[in-house]
């Protein structure tokens, strides 16, 4: 046996049992009430939670966007990823302006090479189609991307019409992939932000005045529609109000296979946050914008119920000073984005555990075991079983932490979550059976992280 955890609680989606696990060449291979087998490596887990590596499904490392490029790239994003728990994430490929499905691919893979110490895969963001992309479908998903996303805002740089929704919801299901939307109105959120900008509303928190609750209410429900009409499962990412959900909710009841998560930012901050005095608001301009405690507390609550299905992180960070700070005098030219790979983790376990929003298996759920199934990497991650890749974190419960980005491994300037306190801090992370954070320290190489070649996503939820 390579390494053998002992004395561990080992926590998946449905169980929650004393164990130990056995880890030979990088899957584990063997899990037991006490194992006898000698060990190169012991790990005594006394005390401390074991769950499968945390699974984030939405990142954006090293991308190019509103003239800046996110701070972390596939090393500083990964190792943050890391020593927050997460043990594999799947990055946006961007599809530029006449480039082709593969450009984009190619180009993610370069960005990632040599430089990721967790698994990653990719999404590739369909942004500029026409018949021979829309052929392109079949290859990627051989390749191992088996999900798609489509903006419905973002007028003029990334945005798409209902019409190629619907051409790429109807290719992509039919060869078993998954279309994610970002679903928020781009062309009446354009009306709004050049309003408000020659009335002289220019400050962060006219991003959020300019793209209402109402507009995501909106597209999220013509995602659905044109999903219907597709015949094809449907994906939300980053929601964020009770409009968005509503719609979600009905087509979920209604019976069609309709999928959304949101992120711990709109759980965790509000609207108040934008009037922090010094600009300070420009931190939390992203894209929707955090919304209001009512909308918080209804999020939470889906999350319990099963209506939302994952907690994800839209990590994309950019520095307070020399990126946010290009919108000083027009709220629309701070880059949208906001860092948060490295703390979801605690975050969900301590805000939804601690304070009994979420049971401990629906905690693993959220943030591991239905990303790995909607997404295409279930059962070889997501949970913890014979066979699966040894992606485990062993968790202390108890340790307190407090958030601040001079501890923080992320490349930016700042957290969102700067002075948030809580319990439940990460301790040991192994990826691929490979111990990645130990003792505080980053013990995996560069370049050590491999590509998922994912399968098309589980129906397992569906
Ligand atoms: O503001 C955000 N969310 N930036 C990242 C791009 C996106 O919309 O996901
Ligand atoms: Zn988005
Ligand atoms: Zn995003």
């Amino acid at each position: 046996m390579d390494i053998k955890i002992t004395n561990a609680h080992i926590i998946t989606a449905t169980d929650a049992y004393k164990g130990e696990i056995g880890i030979r060449n990088g899957k584990i291979a063997v899990i037991s009430r006490k194992l006898s087998e000698k060990a190169d490596k012991i790990i005594d887990a006394k005390g401390k939670y074991v769950f499968p590596g945390a699974i984030d499904i939405h990142t954006h490392l090293d991308m190019p966007f509103m003239g800046e490029t996110s701070s972390d790239d596939f090393k500083t994003g990964t190792i943050a990823a890391a020593f927050g728990g997460t043990t594999a994430l799947v990055d946006f490929a961007i599809q530029g302006k006449g480039m082709s499905l593969r450009d984009a691919f190619d180009t993610w893979s370069a960005k990632a090479k040599g430089k990721a110490v967790i698994d990653y895969g990719f999404h590739v963001a369909i942004c500029d189609l026409n018949d021979k992309v829309l052929d392109e479908i079949p290859e990627m998903v051989k390749a191992g991307i088996t999900s798609f996303k489509c903006f419905l805002a973002y007028k003029g740089a990334l945005m798409i019409d209902d019409g190629a929704l619907f051409r790429i919801l109807k290719q992509a299901n039919r060869y078993g992939a998954l279309v994610m939307i970002h679903a928020e109105n781009g062309d009446i959120i354009d009306i709004l932000v050049s309003d408000m900008i020659k009335n002289g509303k220019t400050a962060p928190k006219y991003h959020a005045l300019s793209r209402p609750p109402e507009a995501e209410g909106e597209a999220t429900g013509r995602g659905i529609a044109v999903a219907q009409m597709a015949g094809a499962p449907i994906y939300i990412v980053h929601l964020t109000c009770r409009e968005a959900l509503e719609k979600v909710v009905a087509s979920r009841d209604a019976g069609f296979p309709t999928f959304a998560e949101t992120c711990p930012q709109y759980l965790l901050l509000s609207y108040k946050n934008y009037e922090e005095p010094n600009f300070n608001g420009a931190k939390y301009v992203m894209s929707p914008p955090v919304r209001s405690r009512e909308d918080q507390a209804a999020l939470w609550k889906a999350l319990k119920t099963g209506d939302l299905q994952v907690v994800s992180t839209d990590h994309c960070p950019f520095n307070f000073k020399g990126q946010k700070e290009l919108g000083r005098d027009d709220f629309s030219k701070i880059p949208n984005g906001a860092p948060g790979i490295e703390n979801r983790v605690s975050l969900m376990f301590s805000e939804g555990v601690g304070k009994k929003r979420l049971s401990l298996n629906r905690f693993v759920e959220i943030v591991s075991t239905a990303p790995a199934k909607l997404f295409g990497m279930f059962p070889e991650k997501g949970t913890i079983a014979v066979g699966s890749d040894a992606d485990l974190v062993i968790f202390d419960p108890k340790k307190p932490f407090t958030i601040s980005a001079k501890t923080n491994h992320q490349n930016v300037d700042y957290t969102p979550y700067e002075g948030f306190k809580g319990k439940g801090v990460v301790e040991t992370v192994l990826s691929g059976g490979r111990v990645v954070v130990e003792d505080g320290k980053m013990l995996a190489q560069p370049g050590s992280g491999r590509f998922i070649k994912r399968k098309p996503s589980k129906k397992g939820l569906m």
